[in-house]
């Protein structure tokens, strides 16, 4: 029969041969197939095996235009998903789908063609007959040979690369990198009509790849995500939160990548979609009241709006309109558009004070002002390099306007204006903007000095130029190389200092009782010619990496010790807070397992910290190199383990006040010659109180991949947010994975892989073929055990680091079982904090120093 159709154009013709064969026709209860002798009529329906979705004849509200679509099955007010003749509606009850000449036809009574999926040209290789179609669970309506019909891997054509408006779960969006184009999808015309309306929504591959929506009458922009990290769109100010739903971008081949994502399992129904009027939604559907809800709603504040303030201006969300908009340091607006401007209108942006300084040789003056928590400019390019090749790498191109280093996506340059940059709140990347060397000195205030001009940004960075001031004020007083540390004993007090001076009551009052407690032993100050001696002038032959804030030095001092220096990047405020915190906090820390700060040099604009040498370096040289991993045989590893364990331990528990790392991470962990480990990195840990055990941050630092579910979506940490940090790390060392560049058939990270095996019963198969031979089962399963406790999704769930350690020690203890990462349990939380208008705890100013609150 398949070699008649081939040769039939008319679809009266089938319909006679469907009479004929009644019996393999229409109404048959439910079935999700359509085989190439058979047509859907309207009124007929197909229905997904799991009765999810459901594809026929539809009109929309107030219409009797005849569409073929899919909807969600069952469902009181019919979702349509997809429609097939979007453009061209039949205009009465005749309509017929069906397969023909290899592709789907929608044609009325009259055998007239209203739509077609031309793809009769696909696929050459294979045989004519017997195609048939099929919709599956996903809500994809997949064309294919019987033989493979529903896989969509074998799919001649399907529904899911020819969307309308809506981008539902685990189907995916491809990307064309070579080519620049996606699948796009397109906005319905009006809430009741399907036609093509004004807006697309695809994704721009440039930099890294973005969702962006367009204006497609007039091709411009309207909004976009920012761009894809491995782990989120860092342009959607809430998305950490949205971390759980398993976005994820999978290469096929070269060139040729898709977007996907999960819902959470067996969370409501969910779906992104392009409204009518261009506003991206996320929607999820609640069976309580049968109503869909929208989760997300974007752009959700005037400065989502593309470019609203221009190009090189930063919009900062604000209840008062006139204030929304201001220029990047080193530019003032743009005087052209002062009428619009006085409008309300920004968007003539700003323009450069001090033209930039090129020359052939590539030698330049200009610098570079760090503005941080900002969604990053548009039309980026990613270079090769670490963050100080970045740097480097915009310095020497005269084209380059700005550059930033994004974890998980590496060097970003800008060779254009700096377009549609937005400040968060909360969140965000720090980008680095290229100026004039007089415009590094002077700010947009005029005058003020540079140390001035750089604390301005962060307030709290403030403290540390009184600190450093107070420091050096104190040296040249006593004039001895060795100062107590935070120079208080005999020192002045803060408010002696600056009595009557700008800095805030709260800003003194911290940083006196920092000092008041940091009282331990005197740190030795290094001058910076002895560093400078020490290091051979920083060369490049002794750079050991590069820390949370800046390059790190190999040294070696007269009597022949070796060091390690830290040296904190001039001429940018990067790091100030954090240099600060780690020279205040590592003072007091002494343990086997922690690394040891030896002094420090604070001098005119050099702020440096001096540390013990750790030949080895970091874990992550090992552990994620093909052939130094083979080093770390079973004992080793667990000896890191154990060292790790107790360095926290210290941290959480044994020194006299509560430490939390939060960065946590196999880079933190450096190793001395007997391979011991030494956790490092303190910029961003902080300190609490005797009771105090929890705590609330606006500003979420650390590394994803590493950060606790409450700590990432909700900004509490406690000790427990380092206890999972400390799961993940036990789970990469013992797998020889990293947790963030994971994959595997079915899981998107490393802890999902682990979950799965945990529940399959065969948790060995995690651990690194490399040591399987050689490692005691008992113990590695044993770790493995501690890290699944470790990253429970229940902060209270996690054990404390002292119970790890008697678990790691213990033997034949019995360990209570985990619970698995339940994401549903997460979503009310979820929701609370995502839901329109219900954002907690944000905070319009940033002042990092008074960030921790503590919570009753
Ligand atoms: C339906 O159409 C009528 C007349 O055109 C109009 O008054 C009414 O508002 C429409 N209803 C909806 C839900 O669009
Ligand atoms: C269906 O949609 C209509 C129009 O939007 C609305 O008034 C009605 O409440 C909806 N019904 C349900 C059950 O959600
Ligand atoms: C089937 O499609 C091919 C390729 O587009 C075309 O050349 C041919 O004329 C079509 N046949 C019929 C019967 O429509
Ligand atoms: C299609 O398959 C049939 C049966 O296997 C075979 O007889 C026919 O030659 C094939 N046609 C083509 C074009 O490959
Ligand atoms: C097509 O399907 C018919 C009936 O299911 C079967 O007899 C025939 O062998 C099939 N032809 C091919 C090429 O698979
Ligand atoms: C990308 O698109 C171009 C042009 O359409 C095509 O030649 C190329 O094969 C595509 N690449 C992939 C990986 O599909
Ligand atoms: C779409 O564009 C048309 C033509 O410019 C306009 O009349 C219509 O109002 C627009 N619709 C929306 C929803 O913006
Ligand atoms: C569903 O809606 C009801 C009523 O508004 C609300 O109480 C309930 O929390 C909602 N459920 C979810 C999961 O949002
Ligand atoms: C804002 O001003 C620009 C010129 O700077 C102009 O092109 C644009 O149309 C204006 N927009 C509005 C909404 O007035
Ligand atoms: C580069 O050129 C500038 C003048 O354009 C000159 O002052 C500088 O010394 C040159 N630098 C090098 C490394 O040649
Ligand atoms: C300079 O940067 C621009 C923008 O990223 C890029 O197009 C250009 O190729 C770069 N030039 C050089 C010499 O690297
Ligand atoms: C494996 O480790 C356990 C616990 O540390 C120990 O009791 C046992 O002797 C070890 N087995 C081997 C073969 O080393």
């Amino acid at each position: 029969m398949g070699f008649i159709t081939k040769t039939l154009t008319n679809l009266h013709i089938i319909t006679i041969i469907l009479l004929l064969h009644s019996s393999r026709v229409f109404p048959q209860s439910t079935t999700s197939r359509l085989d190439q002798d058979q047509v859907l009529r309207d009124g007929e329906i197909l229905v997904s095996p799991q009765q999810i979705f459901e594809l026929g004849f539809f009109s929309p509200r107030n219409s009797s235009s005849r569409y073929v679509g899919i909807w969600y099955y069952g469902m009181q007010n019919r979702t349509v998903v997809w429609v097939a003749n979007r453009d061209n509606p039949i205009p009465d009850n005749s309509g017929v789908f069906g397969i023909r000449n290899r592709s789907l036809i929608v044609s009325d009574g009259n055998s007239q063609v209203y739509w077609s999926s031309d793809s009769s040209a696909a696929r050459n290789d294979l045989n004519l007959s017997n195609l048939t179609m099929m919709l599956v669970d996903s809500g994809n309506l997949i064309l294919s040979t019987v033989e493979n019909a529903g896989r969509e891997e074998d799919a001649i054509w399907r529904s899911c690369d020819h969307p309308t408006d809506t981008f539902l779960p685990n189907l995916r969006v491809y990307l064309n990198i070579t080519e620049g184009i996606s699948q796009q999808f397109v906005s319905w015309r009006t809430a009741n009509d399907p036609a093509k309306g004004n807006y697309s929504m695809g994704v721009d591959p440039r930099g890294s790849p973005q969702v962006v929506v367009w204006d497609d009458r007039s091709n411009r922009r309207l909004w976009r995500s920012g761009h894809w990290n491995n782990q989120i769109f860092i342009g959607v100010p809430r998305m950490r939160s949205l971390l759980l739903f398993g976005f994820r971008l999978v290469n096929v081949d070269d060139g040729l990548v898709y977007f996907t994502f999960e819902n959470p399992n067996s969370g409501p129904l969910m779906r992104f979609l392009i409204q009518w009027n261009g506003a991206v939604q996320q929607m999820i559907y609640n069976q309580t009241i049968s109503r869909w809800t929208p989760m997300v709603s974007l752009p959700s504040n005037g400065c989502e709006e593309y470019n609203k303030c221009g190009n090189f201006g930063i919009c900062r969300p604000s209840t008062a309109p006139s204030q929304l908009c201001s220029c990047m340091r080193g530019f003032d607006p743009n005087p052209r558009f002062q009428d619009q401007r006085n409008s309300g209108n920004w968007s003539g942006g700003c323009v450069r004070r001090t033209g930039l300084e090129c020359s052939a040789n590539g030698s330049t003056s200009d610098g570079f002002v760090e503005r941080m928590g900002v969604k990053l400019p548009d039309f980026a390019d990613r270079i090769a390099g670490d963050r100080g090749e970045c740097e480097n790498g915009c310095l020497q191109n005269c084209s380059c306007m700005g550059y930033a280093f994004v974890e998980g996506i590496g060097c970003l340059i800008w060779g254009d204006e700096l377009i549609d940059v937005e400040e968060f709140e909360q969140g965000g990347e720090t980008l680095f903007i290229r100026v004039a060397d007089s415009d590094l000195v002077s700010g947009s205030n005029g005058g003020v000095s540079k140390t001035t001009v750089i604390a301005v940004s962060v307030t709290g960075a403030v403290v540390i130029g009184v600190l450093a001031l107070l420091l050096w004020k104190y040296r040249n007083k006593v004039k001895a190389c060795q100062i107590p540390c935070g120079g208080k004993k005999n020192g002045p007090l803060v408010s002696e200092v600056f009595n009557g001076q700008d800095i805030s009551v709260e800003a003194s009052e911290q940083l006196e009782r920092e000092m008041k407690e940091c009282d331990g032993p005197p740190l030795p100050v290094f001058s910076s010619h002895a560093l400078e001696v020490a290091t051979d002038g920083y060369a490049n032959k002794n750079k050991l990496g590069q820390g949370g804030f800046g390059p790190v030095h190999k040294g070696i001092l007269p009597g022949g010790q070796e060091i390690a220096v830290k040296r904190l990047a001039k001429s940018s405020g990067q790091g100030l807070e954090e240099f600060k915190n780690e020279m205040i906090l590592i003072a007091k820390l002494q343990h086997r397992n922690l690394v040891r700060l030896l002094g420090y040099c604070i001098e005119g604009e050099e702020r440096m910290l001096v540390y013990e040498y750790m030949p080895n370096k970091s874990l992550d040289s090992f552990l994620f190199d093909s052939v130094k991993k083979v080093e770390l045989d079973w004992k080793t590893r667990f000896k890191i383990i154990e060292g790790i364990a107790r360095g926290l331990l210290y941290l959480h528990r044994d020194s006299r006040l509560r430490i939390i790392h939060r960065d946590l991470k196999v880079s933190n962990i450096l190793l001395d010659e007997e391979m011991n480990p030494k956790i490092s990195d303190f910029g961003m840990a902080r300190i609490f109180g005797g009771n105090q055990n929890e705590a609330n941050t606006n500003r979420v630092v650390g590394t994803y991949g590493y950060m606790s579910p409450e700590y990432a979506m909700e900004g509490l940490f406690s000790v427990k947010s380092d206890v999972y940090s400390f799961g993940v790390l036990l789970l990469e060392i013992i797998s020889g994975h990293r947790n963030n560049s994971f994959r595997s058939e079915d899981s998107t990270n490393l802890i999902r892989h682990a979950w799965k095996l945990w529940k399959e019963g065969k948790p060995e198969e995690l651990i690194d073929p490399l040591i399987l031979d050689s490692c005691n089962r008992t113990e590695a399963l044993q770790c493995i055990h501690v890290a699944m406790l470790c990253v429970q999704s229940s902060a209270v769930q996690r054990p404390t680091m002292s119970s790890v350690v008697f678990m790691l020690e213990g033997e034949n203890t019995s360990l209570p079982q985990p619970n698995e990462l339940d994401l549903t349990s997460l979503s009310s939380a979820e929701m609370d904090l995502i839901m329109e208008g219900r954002e907690i705890n944000v905070s319009s100013n940033d002042v990092t120093i008074t960030e921790v609150s503590g919570r009753p």
